[in-house]
């Protein structure tokens, strides 16, 4: 037996609430950006993924407020066409945590969580020094879908640089997943790490 549910009678608030339990684990991208003037914000966005390679592409949704109004972070990529994805690592969930507060537009989430902006090299946005990996980007395409609360708006970004903490690499210039122990998100306030016992290794055949 199963239930059926449509958008429609469900309405946006509990349809956001099914769909985050039911698409899982979501990668965390932590978002910097900066307003024209220069100040600096950050948000974490677990609607987020890469998309190819060649050239590299993330995307991530930046939703509409219940009002309909947009996000300081797609206010600023809108503006500015650039971002910064940190990773977000378990050391760093509790930091993270703090930036997704709705802090008033100028407010820099860097200081409100003791984060420490540190320069790009081809974007002007900083990255989160902090974190053990840093994709600079410049944005591709926004794609809106839908109108109103928690409508989406999907930032397509080009990865122009990939910047990895030492202890992270191996050999092979890949991130060491065994010890990256990065978090993801599930539905509700649930979280998820990516650490070896939850792991499993199946080569394709
Ligand atoms: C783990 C986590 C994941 C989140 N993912 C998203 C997301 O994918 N899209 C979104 O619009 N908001 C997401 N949020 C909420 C935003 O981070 C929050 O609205 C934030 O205040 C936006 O900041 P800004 O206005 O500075 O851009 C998430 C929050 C947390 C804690």
């Amino acid at each position: 037996m199963t239930q059926t549910f449509s958008p429609q009678e469900l309405g946006p608030r509990e349809t956001y609430a099914l769909l985050i339990t039911c698409v899982i684990p979501r990668p965390i991208a932590w978002v910097s950006t900066c307003s024209p003037e220069g100040v600096p914000n950050l948000a974490p966005f677990s609607f987020f993924n890469a998309g190819g390679a060649n050239p590299p592409s993330v995307m991530f949704s930046a939703t509409n407020f219940r009002d309909g109004r947009p996000k300081d972070t797609l206010v600023n990529v809108r503006q500015t066409g650039e971002f910064v994805v940190n990773i977000v690592p378990y050391t760093l969930a509790e930091r993270m945590n703090l930036t997704a507060h709705e802090y008033e537009y100028g407010l820099s989430e860097f200081e409100k969580a003791g984060l420490t902006p540190l320069a790009s090299q081809q974007v002007r946005p900083p990255r989160v020094a902090e974190s053990p990996i840093q994709m600079e980007c410049r944005l591709f395409q926004i794609v809106p879908h839908g109108e109103g609360p928690v409508s989406a708006n999907y930032v397509i970004g080009e990865v122009l640089c990939f910047h990895i903490a030492e202890y992270l690499l191996k050999d092979d210039k890949l991130v060491d997943n065994t010890i990256s122990d990065h978090i993801g998100r599930l539905g509700e306030s649930w979280y998820c790490r990516v650490v070896p016992e939850a792991m499993f290794w199946m080569p394709r055949p």
